[in-house]
C-alpha cells in the first residue's frame, strides 16, 4: 500500500493487494462501489464517485489509461496524466482506495484474452473505432476481477459504452450491479471530458456545437418533426464547422437505428474539432 504525497488516500498499484483489500472489506460486511476511469478527473467522473459514495460503504476508483481501447494513431501517448491532482480530488470527495496500475500489471507479455460483446459494439463508435469496445470490455472485466465490486458506476456520456458493459455483465453473469449516471456539462453545454483539455479557445466554441445540435434536434421534435432525415440534415448544418463522424438515432436503451421518432430516442454523435474527437448524446421523444 502507498500513501500519495498529496493526500492520505489509499493508493494501490498491485492487483493482488487491491483484491485482498476489497475482499477484506466485503468479508467485514461492507459494500464496495467501483468507478473505472482513465484519470484527468472532472465533475463528470466525480458525479459517479458521489453516486457510489451514496450507495456503497467503500468507493474504489481505478485510474488506468487502457492501451487496448486506443486504436493506432489515437491519443494514447498524449492522454493527460495528472494522478496527484486526481488523488487530491478523490480524497476530498471521500473515496477509499485508488487503483492506479502500470500497464504491465494489467497486461502481462503475451496477453491474449479479449472480450467481444457482439453487435452492440460494432456500430457508430464501434465502426469509427473498430477495436475500442473490445478493449473497454476487456479492461472493465479485468478491473471487476481485481475489484469484485457490488456496484460499478458509468456515465451516460459514453452511451454506447454503457450498453457494451451491460451486455457483458448479462452475457457473462457477472455478479455486479451496473449504475449509469447522467451527463455532466459545462455551463455552456459542452459535455465534460478529459479530452476538452486539448481544445483551444476557438475549438472550445466549436465544441459547444455538439450540444447545440442536440438541443436543435429536441426543438424540432417538440415542434412536430419526427423524421430522422430532416433532423439529421439540420444538425449537420449546425455542425458544419466541425467534421461529423456520425449522427445516430436509436431506440432508447439500444443501438437499434430508427428512421422516425416514435418513442424515447437517443441521439448520439461524434465530431472532430481540429484534432480532437468529441462525443455527446441526448434523449428526445
Ligand atoms: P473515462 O473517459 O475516464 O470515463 C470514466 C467514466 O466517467 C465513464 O463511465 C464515463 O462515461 C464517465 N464520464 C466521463 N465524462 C462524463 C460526463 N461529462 N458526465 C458523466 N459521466 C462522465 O470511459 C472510460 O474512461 C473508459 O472507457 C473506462 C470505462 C475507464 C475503461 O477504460
Amino acid at each position: 500500500m502507498a500513501r500519495s504525497s498529496a493526500s492520505n488516500i489509499r493508493l494501490e498499484s498491485s492487483a493482488a493487494e487491491t483484491y485482498a483489500a476489497v475482499r477484506a472489506a466485503q468479508l467485514a460486511g461492507e459494500s464496495v462501489g467501483l468507478v473505472p476511469t482513465m484519470g484527468a478527473l472532472h465533475e463528470g467522473h466525480l458525479s459517479l464517485v458521489d453516486a457510489s459514495l451514496a450507495e456503497c460503504d467503500r468507493t474504489v476508483v481505478s485510474v488506468f489509461v487502457n492501451p487496448t481501447q486506443f486504436g493506432p494513431g489515437e491519443d494514447l501517448a498524449s492522454y493527460p496524466l495528472v494522478l496527484e491532482q486526481d488523488l487530491r480530488l478523490l480524497e476530498e470527495r471521500g473515496c477509499w482506495l485508488v487503483f492506479a496500475p502500470q500497464a504491465g500489471e494489467m497486461y502481462k507479455p503475451g496477453h491474449g484474452t479479449y472480450v467481444d460483446v457482439g453487435s452492440v459494439a460494432t456500430l457508430y463508435e464501434g465502426a469509427c473505432r473498430p477495436t475500442h469496445f473490445r478493449g473497454v470490455a476487456t479492461v472493465v472485466l479485468k478491473l471487476l476481477q481485481i475489484i469484485p465490486a457490488d456496484r460499478a458506476y458509468f456515465g451516460r456520456k459514453d452511451y454506447q459504452q454503457t450498453l457494451v458493459i451491460r451486455k457483458m455483465v448479462s452475457d457473462l453473469n457477472l455478479p455486479v450491479e451496473v449504475r449509469v449516471s447522467p451527463i455532466v456539462r459545462e455551463a455552456d453545454g459542452l459535455a465534460m471530458s478529459s479530452r476538452n483539455a486539448y481544445l483551444s479557445e476557438s475549438e472550445r466554441q466549436q465544441g459547444c456545437l455538439l450540444w447545440q445540435s442536440l438541443k436543435l434536434a429536441e426543438k424540432m421534435y417538440s415542434e412536430g418533426e419526427t423524421e430522422v432525415a430532416a433532423i439529421t440534415k439540420a444538425m449537420k448544418e449546425r455542425l458544419a464547422s466541425t467534421e461529423v463522424e456520425y449522427i445516430a438515432f436509436a431506440a432508447e436503451g439500444t443501438m437499434d437505428e430508427v428512421t422516425s421518432i416514435e418513442g424515447p430516442t437517443v441521439v448520439a454523435l461524434a465530431a472532430r474539432v481540429g484534432k480532437t474527437r468529441l462525443i455527446d448524446n441526448h434523449t428526445i421523444g
